[in-house]
């Protein structure tokens, strides 16, 4: 199991980053999961370069310029240079600030380029009863991985996190049947893009409201991990989800 522990901008001062950090690797140290920290930029050096524990580090997004005469960019080369590993790509709070199916396959390809990991978020804004959000994530997908070689696409993890179950509480979030569904189309999605049985190892993480209280009962559908927000900023929430899935 992958936890990505998504600190957004709720972590802003290196006092709340070390004390998450240092329960992240007693929790990483006592559990056989991988824990990922993607703190805010600048606060990503101070933690990672010296780190030898094993919790890694992730980018929250990177720029899709190669770097230069940019002012206020953050490169994947960058990102590299200040110890993350990973990198998320897409995530819909990035995608409502301006970046679009085409920006998200730029960013990807920098990530790979550097040899991080990245975390491609994809997910729909609302259900119906059409299907659509299924032809929805189907679009995400394909538009970021089909530009890439088989090799490539082999080294992305997916983040299905549906917008609408962002940032709400456990009871608000996706039902496990729902999430088995969405699982297994993006498996087939990913199938399809991907030769042999090399699909099968891509991991697919899920995010959107997981809490220490619904944890469980998502970790027992077929996703390979989670991608927590608000619940991964607070010590004792985070070392409780941990706890309940460890
Ligand atoms: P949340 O955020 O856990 O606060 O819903 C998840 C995410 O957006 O990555």
């Amino acid at each position: 199991m992958i936890i990505i522990a998504n600190w957004k901008a709720y972590v802003e001062d290196s006092k709340k980053a070390k004390a998450l950090f240092a329960e992240s690797k007693k929790l990483a140290s006592l559990s056989a999961l991988t824990i990922v920290i993607a703190p805010p930029a600048p606060l990503l050096s101070g933690l990672a370069l010296r780190n030898r524990s094993r919790v890694s580090f992730a980018a929250q997004d990177v720029s899709a310029t190669l770097g230069g005469a940019q002012t206020g960019e953050v490169t994947a080369a960058a990102c590299a240079a200040a110890g993350a590993s990973y990198a998320i790509v897409g995530h819909s709070e990035r995608r409502a600030a301006g970046d679009s199916n085409a920006v998200v396959a730029e960013k990807l390809v920098h990530i790979l380029a550097h040899d991080l990991t990245p975390i491609l978020c994809v997910g729909e804004r609302a259900r119906d009863n059409e299907g659509l959000y299924l032809s929805f994530v189907r679009e995400e997908l394909t538009s970021a991985l089909a530009p890439l070689s088989a090799e490539d696409r082999a080294r992305v993890i997916i983040a299905y996190e549906p917008i609408w179950a962002i940032g709400k509480t456990a009871e608000q979030s996706i039902e496990p049947h729902d999430l088995v569904e969405m699982t297994l189309y993006i498996r087939k999605v990913l199938a399809e893009l991907l030769p042999g049985k090399s699909s099968t190892r891509v991991p697919v993480l899920y995010g959107g409201s997981v809490e220490p209280g619904n944890i469980r009962e998502l970790a027992g559908s077929t996703v390979d991990g989670f991608l927590i927000g608000h619940a991964s900023v607070d010590k004792a929430s985070f070392t409780a989800l941990v706890r309940n899935i460890a």
